[in-house]
């Protein structure tokens, strides 16, 4: 049962994603509808006009995935969506539209995790080996998951109060930049010259927990100084100092769950994935460590429904479909 042809729904959050898999790693096609331009004169995702807009593109992007793909409706073995976690309003809509989808095909429904889509976002890259480590920074996360084998996750670290994304989305704020900040603040450090000394939050010396809180306070304090002094901020040193401190934590913190768990493969994935800060230290170290690194191509490692549609193969290849009456689920645990 390794072939499959999976259309898969992504809702979560800020983005109306609809794909056609083949076989849980040929992608045949990847709409993604970002919202981005629209969430920006808030500063933030706001839910309520997240899930307006979802309902406003999905129909038109299933029909387009459709299209671009070039298969027949009733060719598809299943399709797939994202359960949870995320906004309950915005997963509902992809959630309905899967179910009827599935319901009017008669073809099975799956619902997915959205962070094993963000895991299994590498097998587009490639197949997978066990046990193999992930490291997912996103948004809305920051997680260091276990695998022993196919579909076992097990959370062995995550952060304990701001996710990595939402902590550069915060600093680029103060640093005077638009949502979403993190590209913005990545290509400052990498340009800096100078840099801040900030803090690095390593909790206790076995934890594979996660802390941003403290830095970003750094940060602030930092700006306001400045700014109470009259001086000019030092914004690309201030973006440098704090890459330097996030990526560091991150690195070590991975490189060392490698080892312990002896992984045969660290993959890096969700849409902090794409910092170049963290790309090129990541690569490093793991050269020095002899550890095999995967990271997938950018638009697989932000929200998008093609790593909905390679995890959902996983499900369907051990019969693992879901009843009609599946329920958006905001804190699903992985
Ligand atoms: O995975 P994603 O698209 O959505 C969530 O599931 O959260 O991740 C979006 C997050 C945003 O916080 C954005 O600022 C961050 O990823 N991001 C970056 C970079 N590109 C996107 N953060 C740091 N450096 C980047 N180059
Ligand atoms: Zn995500």
């Amino acid at each position: 049962k390794d072939k499959s042809l999976i259309l898969a729904i992504e809702t979560s959050c800020d983005e109306t994603s609809v794909a056609v898999v083949k076989d849980g790693c040929e992608v045949l096609s990847s709409v993604i509808a970002s919202q981005i331009e629209t969430h920006k004169a808030f500063g933030g995702v706001v839910p309520e006009v997240a899930s307006r807009k979802h309902v406003e593109v999905i129909t038109l992007s299933i029909e387009e995935a459709v299209q671009q793909a070039g298969v027949d409706l009733q060719d598809l073995s299943a399709v797939a969506v994202t359960q949870g976690p995320g906004l309950v309003g915005a997963l509902l809509v992809g959630v309905v539209a899967a179910k009827s989808l599935a319901f009017a095909l008669d073809k099975p429904l799956i619902g997915t995790h959205h962070i094993a889509g963000h895991i299994y976002a590498n097998r587009i890259v490639g197949p997978l080996e066990y046990p193999c480590m992930a490291l997912v920074v996103s948004g809305g996360h920051t997680e260091l998951v276990h695998l022993e084998e196919e579909g076992r996750f097990q959370l062995i670290g995550r952060t304990r109060d701001d996710a990595v994304g939402e902590a550069y989305d915060k600093v680029a704020r103060a640093l005077g930049f638009p949502y979403p900040g993190g590209p913005h603040v990545d290509k400052l450090a990498l340009g800096a010259e100078e840099t801040v000394d900030l803090p690095r939050s390593w909790l206790a010396p076995d934890s594979y927990d996660f802390s941003f809180s403290g830095l970003k306070s750094a940060v602030l304090n930092a700006v306001n100084q400045h700014k109470m002094k009259g001086q000019e901020v030092p914004v690309a040193a201030i973006a440098k100092g704090f890459q330097d401190s996030v990526t560091e934590v991150l690195v070590e913190k991975a490189v060392r769950a490698v080892k312990e768990y002896s992984s045969k493969q660290l993959l890096l994935c969700g849409g902090v994935a794409a910092n170049q800060g963290l790309r090129q230290r990541l690569t490093s170290r793991c050269e020095e460590e002899g550890i095999p690194l995967t990271i997938p191509p950018h638009v697989y490692c932000t929200d998008n429904a093609a790593m909905i549609g390679a995890a959902a193969h996983l499900k369907w290849k051990h019969g693992l479909t879901s009843e009609l009456d599946l329920k958006a689920d905001p804190q699903l645990k992985l």
